[in-house]
């Protein structure tokens, strides 16, 4: 097997937001930069975050300042964020706003032409730009053309099987082309790990099929940690109906427009249940909550600005009791706002385009005039690779990770429109320091073998075992059905043990998974390379979650349904064992420095 081979000083492996914003960086920094997409350039869960990016530009609301989010930030993440992370990210946010904008960002404006702010989940003030709800899509587009103006190397539609390390150090993957199933192995000084999500090892979810978790993965068996793999965001608003798009994401920009959620009796059920963390800030009635979405300073805002996690459970609740929509989720309406607004439906089609001809075109409904049915989704996963929060780089020299894949920003639970200005603060973060990482270290040669040995395990599939061997769809599948009903929004012990004994026997059946045909664009093969990442992904969740007896933010156990101050003092790590098992051990948290303790103690 010969390789075709590249080689860069920094090498991006991943093209959404956070891989983009690292490339930029990297060449602004004049090193030689490669960028990797599993599948074509601008396809990115980045689009998903539609509703907005947060940052305490204070355009809408001059209260906000960079304290005040990372206040925010915190007490959603549940106080076991890195602190760091949600410092830089925070004071920096509104910067890579600003340049995202002088790099051609057409953003929504106030009457007065400034940046467009909208409120969202956890966040105080109005602090989320945004463009219409097509937020992601407008910040890929604006890094995409910026990228290439640069004239960085994109390489698409390529899947890396295995990240390359000599002597402790980072030095390249080997992976293949999709379309023609050749194997190619690339060199570098620094890799960054921009690889996104996991969503697709469960069910349900936001996530398009490049969302296995590959950078996770891929660092893992390279020797890095995962860092709080536990806690996995269910958004609480996906479609559910017709089943064929149940898990596309509806946006949260619907509740930050004054869209409210009903069960089928028609009650607001979100007015049950309002945490203590929020309860001075939150409406008790409609009046109030109305007026806060309206820009009203004095008001309180609405209950369906809560947390994602709350809202996720409050939902569950509502279908658990018998209470839900005919389809197993419950009614978001934003066609009431027409009762307070004059031009109520051209408002909603302005403020919410894609979310309109999403419902028009997928489920033949008008959302300016009947509620739309909706459930949660897993969406995002707050755990990731562990790094460090200045530079980015993990415990692996060499290798970095940024947006997604990487952990601590988010603690236990994600605010919307943080994912955005995470990939934009860390991408660059990632960026630079990559580039000054490949400007001091020589390059450390590849270890042909091993890129040999790897591309070897990943044809395997195609030497038929005895028996026929197993399908690899059928799987991924069983694997999303356990993951959904073990290890989902609500977890116990029992039915994690019993999911780590179904992960030992799929992994079973995955050394048995065989593909046919050839290796040109043959998607049963790249599913059966998934299903590697995958599992892997889904031990680290699964047992990180079991380490942690208690609930906090998007780790709900029945068992453990409360808090446990005790629990707040650690991180939950996931390493590789030199015997090859995978362990997880507690991390003290590091501890915070005495001026952000009191912004947090300021702001509550
Ligand atoms: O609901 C949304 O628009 C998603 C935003 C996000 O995940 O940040």
């Amino acid at each position: 097997m010969d390789f075709e081979t590249h080689d860069y000083d920094v090498l991006v492996i991943g093209a959404g937001g956070a891989g983009l914003r690292a490339a930029i960086e990297a060449s602004a920094a004049g090193v030689q930069v490669g960028l990797i997409c599993k599948s074509l350039l601008g396809k990115a869960h980045t689009v998903m975050a539609e509703g907005g990016v947060a940052a305490a530009l204070a355009n809408v609301d001059d209260r906000d300042s960079w304290k005040v989010h990372f206040a925010d930030t915190m007490r959603g993440g549940q106080y076991v964020n890195n602190w760091r992370m949600a410092e830089l990210h925070a004071k920096e946010a509104p910067d890579r706003v600003r340049e995202l904008e002088a790099w051609g960002a057409v953003f929504d404006r106030t009457a007065d032409g400034r940046i467009l702010q909208r409120n969202f989940g956890g966040h105080r003030y109005p602090r989320l730009a945004h463009v219409g709800d097509r937020t992601g899509l407008e910040l890929i587009r604006t890094l995409q053309d910026e990228g290439v103006h640069r004239g960085i190397d994109v390489h698409m539609e390529f899947t890396v099987v295995s990240l390359l390390a000599t002597d402790g150090r980072a030095s390249g993957v080997v992976g293949y082309e999709r379309e023609r199933g050749r194997f190619k192995v690339f060199g570098a000084s620094a890799v960054i790990l921009a690889t996104g999500g996991a969503g697709r090892a469960y069910k349900i979810t936001s996530n398009s099929w490049e969302g296995t978790g590959d950078g996770h993965s891929l660092a893992y068996h390279a020797g890095a940690e995962l860092l709080d793999m536990e806690f996995i965001q269910f958004h609480p608003t996906g479609m559910i109906w017709p089943p064929s798009v149940q898990g596309i994401l509806v946006t949260e920009g619907v509740r930050g427009e004054g869209g409210i959620l009903l069960n089928r009796d028609g009650r607001r059920f979100m007015f049950d249940d309002i945490p203590d963390a929020y309860r001075k800030q939150t409406a008790d009635n409609e009046d109030e909550g109305w007026r806060y979405t309206q820009g009203d300073k004095n008001a309180r805002r609405p209950p369906e600005l809560l947390t994602r996690d709350h809202v996720a459970r409050c939902i569950m609740r509502e279908v658990r009791d018998g209470r839900g929509s005919p389809h197993g989720g419950v009614f978001l309406d934003i066609a009431w706002i027409k009762k307070r607004l004059a031009n109520g439906e051209e408002h909603i089609r302005r403020k919410l385009p894609s979310m309109y001809h999403q419902f028009k075109e997928l489920a033949d409904i008008d959302i300016t005039k009947e509620p739309m049915e909706v459930g949660p989704t897993t969406h995002y996963i707050m755990g990731g690779v562990r790094v460090d929060g200045d530079t980015q780089m993990s415990s692996v020299q060499g290798l970095f990770a940024a947006g997604e894949c990487a952990a601590g920003i988010n603690g236990a639970n994600r605010l919307g429109g943080n994912s955005l200005s995470d990939l934009l603060v860390f991408g660059k973060r990632a960026g630079e320091h990559a580039a000054a990482f490949a400007r001091e270290h020589r390059r450390v040669s590849i270890d042909t073998a091993a890129a040999r040995a790897a591309a070897d395990r990943a044809l395997k599939p195609f030497e038929a075992g005895p028996g026929g061997g197993e399908n690899p769809y059928a799987i991924q599948s069983a694997l999303q059905e356990m993951m959904q009903a073990l290890v989902g929004i609500v977890r116990n012990e029992d039915d994690m043990q019993r999911a780590l004994q179904g992960l030992t026997a799929l992994r079973t059946r995955v050394e048995r998974a065989v593909v046919t045909g050839h290796r040109e664009y043959n998607p049963g093969w790249h599913t059966s390379i998934d299903l590697g990442h995958l599992l892997t992904v889904s031990e680290a969740i699964t047992r990180s979650a079991i380490e942690r007896k208690e609930s906090r933010g998007g780790h709900f156990r029945e068992d453990f349904p409360e808090k446990d101050p005790r629990f707040a003092m650690f991180n939950v790590v996931t390493a590789k064992a030199s015997d090859g098992s995978m362990q997880v051990r507690r991390v003290p948290l590091p501890a915070m420095p005495a001026e952000l303790k009191q912004i947090i103690e300021d702001q509550k």
